[in-house]
């Protein structure tokens, strides 16, 4: 049992032991009476529709149950517009109508008694198409572009003034490819249909919002969906909502009468899960002589399906990072025939940044300014996007500290000038913002007191996505209750918990452990309250137990963010210091060290914190070094399409890594002084390697990855 008390303490995963010895049940995991299997079919065009379908060959095959299309797939709720994914209203129907909109788009359902019956008729199932030219390449339908309906554009000041007065001018643009999300869990769901009521046991980041996108597209009550996910295994955004596989198997479950399992394969999960789109985005930066920025512009060109409208938020990191008085940013979309992008891995500032912290790299150079120094230079402490303080900003701690632990100084400021027998050796450095959201959270505290010792269970549909949330939720409560961690038991993710926001955006950690803390503190209070005891005095759980002769006692707590927190830009800041080096002759390079260096307020648990920016030292370096989803341009089908030939990093490209977390007290966050983690993590740290990269060997890599044939 674990001892120790409170927050603050690096103890080992809570839930460790169930995922090591094979016990954590993961979503499509959970033994189900009468389950059948199911396996959808994708289409094999890009644009058109379905002439004909043939299911007679399929529908033969022993043990299937059922065969399920738009000719006979049950009539969902449609949008009535274009509606965002990342909107709460969110809608999934799936096999409406015989359009096909991009390649590898739901066409059919075959559901069999066996996994392998399921697959084997689906690949029986005949559809011929009519076929139309798709768009696949947006660089190719410039044309088509349009400023999406949700407004992003944003100015301050006058740009093209700011220019013109500028000693300094750059303009460059930054490309970063199509990207998949690709957790090791892939997604799946287990699906009931009884008596009018929903259960899915689906790998999803977001409970409640889950439930809502079932209620919504079946039109049933939110109160008959139950979704259940104790364990997922990653999401990187692309688990944020219920897709179309979700509302499939339900379909299935409601027509068959019997629970569905359905799994997208790794195959699928590059076309029906959503990705990370195309970024063309344009900077333009002027600065005066002295470093001061005059101006900077964020134009930024992207693709969207032709049915739903995404734009990452590129830009989020150029408004706000740095003190300038004339800034812009824009947003342009241009339908495609892929399936719709959306949130991944820190959407908007991992891409975002990238441009950002490469362009002021680049301008630093123009200036013959340390970049480090340029950067402290122009930093703020109030948000230039919206005039309100930051309620913390350590970016020129990080800055600062880092360059010392890092040993900046022995960098030479001229590239291609510090050599290692063959290799180049770089220094690059980048700054890093993400914002801290933190969002009303619920909580139950259970207490019970047996054999003189006090259990307490928390509820919560919070989700742990491998980022650490049962553990740290666990050493809230015990710092609260003043118990130690090995007393508290967490349960997690089920929608009869009460509501929290789910894992997404970096708000987990500071949403979920407030919402448990006030479960905890309002237990004892009204535990106090009952024996006519002040809250000052000081009493354990275990004497307010005893003293109101309860053996049990159940608390609800609420937490939701302050006047204080609205009226103040709440962000993490950090900075990514890396060395490359490269080889002269062939341009093969290893990233040698990485340095993280985070103020993300206080820090729950220093051994999983670390993990999270670990992760996300790794997702920035494989956006360097590796991720890239390739396309057929003429069908619009992925060329990559397994772990073979979608790289990532792997542990020799990661072997130095070195993460520091300064110290930071930041009650405006919200009353335990958390802030978010998750993302700061892979924020930013693309730029440092690019920029090392440059530093080494003097070539600008503005297109993402970079490899080495770029390099010769
Ligand atoms: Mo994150 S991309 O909000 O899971």
């Amino acid at each position: 049992m674990d001892t120790s008390i409170g927050t603050g303490n690096p103890i080992d995963r809570v839930e460790g032991h169930l995922k090591v010895t094979g016990m954590a049940k993961y979503s499509s995991e959970f033994p189900v009476d009468k389950m059948l299997y199911a396996q959808a079919i994708n289409s094999t065009i890009a644009k058109g529709e379905i002439s004909s379908i043939d299911i007679s060959e399929a529908k033969k095959q022993k043990g299937v149950v059922e065969i399920i299309t738009y000719k006979n797939a049950e009539k969902l709720k449609t949008p009535d517009k274009k509606l965002p994914p990342l909107s709460t209203t969110s809608i999934q129907p799936v096999l409406q109508s015989p359009q096909v909109h991009y390649y590898g788009e739901y066409v059919g359902l075959v559901v069999a008694e066996t996994f392998e019956q399921a697959q084997y008729a689906a690949r029986l199932v005949k559809i011929k198409y009519k076929k139309e030219t798709p768009k696949i390449d947006f660089k190719n339908h410039r044309a088509d572009a349009y400023k999406p309906e949700e407004e992003s554009d944003y100015s301050r000041g006058d740009v093209e003034a700011g220019l013109a007065e500028a000693d300094q001018k750059l303009e460059a643009t930054y490309n970063t490819p199509i990207e998949h999300h690709h957790p090791m869990e892939l997604h799946a769901v287990i699906a009931s249909w009884e008596n009018g009521k929903v259960k899915a046991y689906a790998s999803q980041q977001m409970i409640n919002d889950a439930a809502v996108t079932i209620s919504n597209t079946f039109q049933i009550p939110k109160e008959d969906v139950r979704v259940i996910a104790p364990f997922v295994g990653g999401g990187f955004g692309s688990k944020l909502h219920a897709k179309q596989h979700v509302i499939l198997a339900i379909m299935a479950a409601k027509k068959t009468g019997r629970p569905v399992q359905l799994t997208v394969t790794r195959h699928q999960m590059f076309t029906n899960t959503n990705l990370r789109q195309h970024n063309e985005q344009k900077v333009s930066i002027g600065a005066a002589k002295d470093g001061s920025l005059t101006a900077l512009a964020h134009e930024i060109v992207s693709h969207t399906s032709t049915y739903e409208e995404y734009q990452e938020p590129c830009g989020t990191v150029s408004k706000m990072l740095y003190k300038v008085p004339n800034n812009k940013v824009t947003h342009r979309l241009v339908p495609v025939n892929l399936q719709t992008p959306f949130a991944m891995r820190a959407p908007g500032e991992a891409t975002g940044s990238f441009a950002l912290e490469s362009a002021m790299d680049e301008m630093a150079w123009k200036l013959k300014m340390d970049p480090i120094e340029f950067r402290i230079k122009n930093d703020t402490q109030t948000d230039p996007s919206n005039d309100k303080p930051f309620s913390s900003r350590l970016l020129v701690e990080c800055l600062r500290i880092g360059a010392d632990k890092f040993g900046w100084d022995k960098r030479k400021m001229e590239p291609a000038k510090n050599t290692n027998g063959n290799w180049l050796v770089g220094y690059g450095v980048s700054g890093a913002s993400r914002a801290a959201p933190y969002q009303e959270t619920s909580s139950k505290v259970i207490l019970t007191l047996k054999d003189g010792t006090v259990l307490a269970t928390i509820q919560m549909d919070a989700t742990d996505i491998g980022t650490g949330s049962y553990t740290i939720i666990a050493q809230t409560a015990s710092e609260y209750l003043d118990i130690p961690v090995g007393q508290v038991v967490v349960q997690l993710a089920d929608s009869l918990f009460p509501v929290t926001p789910g894992s997404g955006g970096s708000w987990g950690a500071a949403s979920y452990c407030n919402g448990a803390r006030m479960a905890c503190q309002n237990a004892i209070k009204e535990l106090k309250q009952k024996l006519n005891v002040g809250d000052e005095k000081k009493m354990s759980v275990k004497e307010l137990m005893t003293g109101n002769k309860l053996t049990t006692y159940e608390a609800q707590g609420t937490a939701k963010p302050s006047e204080a927190f609205k009226e103040h830009s709440v962000y993490s800041f950090g900075a990514n210091f890396a060395e490359v080096w490269v080889d002269k002759d062939t341009g093969m390079f290893r990233i040698k060290r990485m340095l993280n260096v985070g103020a993300c307020g206080k820090i729950l648990n220093p051994k999983t914190a670390f993990g999270q920016i670990i992760g996300g030292l790794t997702m920035g370096a494989g956006m360097v070094i590796a991720e890239q989803t390739r396309v057929e341009p003429n069908f619009g089908n992925f060329i990559t399409r397994s772990f073979a030939d979608y790289h990532v990093p792997v542990n020799l490209d990661m072997a130095n890594v070195e993460v520091v977390f300064l110290p930071e007290e930041d009650k405006i966050a919200n009353e335990m002084g958390v802030k978010g983690i998750g993302e700061l993590g892979i924020t930013s740290v693309a730029a440092s390697i690019a920029n090392a990269i440059f530093n080494a060997t003097g070539k600008r890599m503005r297109d993402l990855p970079i490899t080495p044939e770029k390099l010769i």
